[in-house]
C-alpha cells in the first residue's frame, strides 16, 4: 500500500500532519509517540520577533469544539532556529514552519531567514482572526493575499503553502490569488470567527472578546471550502478543520485535499494524529485501495 503524497513539493510518508498552534514545536507530544510516524510536523505560528500573545482567558470549550484567542504567542524565529529546529530534526518527518507577521516587510524578513534554515517548507499564515493587525488585514481580499504571497515568493525558494481564512465570502477567489502569486500550495481552513458569552457575568468568556472556533463543529464548513477550492485551483491543498480520525481525513481527501492537519483533535487525545494515520490505512485495506493518491479529489 502506498501512503506517500507530495504536498507542494514536500514528500510526505503519509498524508497526516498537525495543525499549527495545537502541537507547539512537538516536544510535549513527543512524550506520547514517535514524531517520525507523522508525514510532517507544522510548528506553532512563528514570527520575526518573540510575541506574548493575548491576555487570558484565551481558550474555552464550546459544543463539539473550542474557541481560542492565543494571539500568536511564540518565542520568535531565532529561538526556534537554535532550540526547536535541532530537536525536530532528530525525527524522520518533514518540518513545515507556520509563519506570521504584521506587515509585508515583516513577512519578507521572516521568510528570508526561514529560507536559510534546514526546514522543508513554509505555511504562510494570512488568516489568524485573533490579532489586531496583519493576517486578517491581508487574508480577506484577493489583492491582499496576492501582494503578500508575491513578495514572499521572491525571497523563498522552499515550498510555499499559504493558509487561508474561512472568514470571507468567496474562498475560491482567495485561493486563486495564492495560485496566481506563485505559491506551491494552499492550506485551509483556519478558525471561524466566533464568540461565547458568560450569561452570569454578562461578559465575553475570552479576554479578547472574540476568538476562533475549531474542532468537529467546523468540519462540514471546512469540507465544503476544501471542495470549492479544489474546483478552482490546480495547486495541492492541505485540508483541516475538525478532523479527529481516519474517516474524517478520507472525507477531506475525497473533497480534494492532498494532505490533512489535525488541530483541536490533539487536545482531545494526544494520539489523534497517529490514530488518523492508522485509520487511513484501515480504510485503504477495507476498500482495496493500493495508492492513497487515487482518492484525492474524486468527489467533483
Ligand atoms: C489553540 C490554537 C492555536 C492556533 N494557532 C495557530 C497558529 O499559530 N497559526 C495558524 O495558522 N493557525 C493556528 N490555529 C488554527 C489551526 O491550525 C487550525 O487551522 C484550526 O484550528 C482548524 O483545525 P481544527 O478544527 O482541527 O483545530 C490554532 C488553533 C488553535 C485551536
Amino acid at each position: 500500500m502506498n501512503t506517500k503524497v507530495n504536498l507542494a513539493g514536500i514528500e510526505m510518508k503519509n498524508p497526516v500532519t498537525v495543525a499549527s498552534g495545537t502541537f507547539g514545536y512537538g516536544r510535549e507530544i513527543s512524550q506520547f509517540f514517535d514524531l517520525s510516524k507523522l508525514g510532517a510536523v507544522i510548528t506553532k505560528g512563528t514570527s520575526l520577533r518573540p510575541k506574548n500573545g493575548n491576555k487570558p482567558p484565551r481558550v474555552c470549550e464550546t459544543a463539539s469544539g473550542m474557541l481560542n484567542a492565543i494571539g500568536l504567542q511564540n518565542p520568535g524565529v531565532e529561538y526556534f532556529a537554535q532550540n526547536d529546529l535541532p530537536f525536530l530534526r532528530k525525527y524522520d518527518t518533514k518540518i513545515i514552519v507556520n509563519a506570521c507577521g504584521s506587515s509585508i516587510d515583516e513577512y519578507v524578513e521572516l521568510c528570508k531567514i526561514l529560507n536559510t534554515l534546514d526546514i522543508d517548507g513554509v505555511e504562510l499564515n494570512l488568516s489568524c482572526p485573533n490579532v489586531k493587525e496583519g493576517c486578517m488585514a491581508f487574508g480577506n481580499s484577493y489583492d491582499g493575499v496576492k501582494r503578500v504571497t508575491t513578495e514572499v515568493r521572491k525571497v523563498l525558494d522552499k515550498p510555499l503553502i499559504v493558509k487561508l481564512t474561512p472568514n470571507v465570502t468567496n474562498i475560491a477567489e482567495i485561493a486563486k490569488a495564492v495560485e496566481d502569486a506563485g505559491a506551491d500550495g494552499v492550506s485551509l481552513i483556519n478558525t471561524l470567527l466566533a464568540m461565547k458569552i458568560d450569561i452570569y457575568k454578562k461578559a465575553p468568556v475570552l479576554a479578547n472578546k472574540t476568538g476562533g472556533l475549531s474542532g468537529p463543529a467546523i468540519k462540514p464548513v471546512a469540507v465544503r471550502m476544501v471542495w470549492q477550492v479544489a474546483q478552482a485551483v490546480n495547486i495541492p491543498i492541505l485540508g483541516m478543520g475538525g478532523i479527529i480520525n481516519g474517516e474524517d481525513a478520507i472525507e477531506f481527501m475525497l473533497a480534494g485535499a492532498t494532505a490533512v492537519s489535525i488541530g483541536a483533535g490533539n487536545f482531545i487525545d494526544p494520539y489523534t494524529s497517529v490514530k488518523t494515520v492508522e485509520g487511513i490505512e484501515e480504510y485503504m485495506k477495507n476498500q482495496k485501495i493500493d495508492d492513497i493518491n487515487q482518492i484525492i479529489g474524486v468527489v467533483k
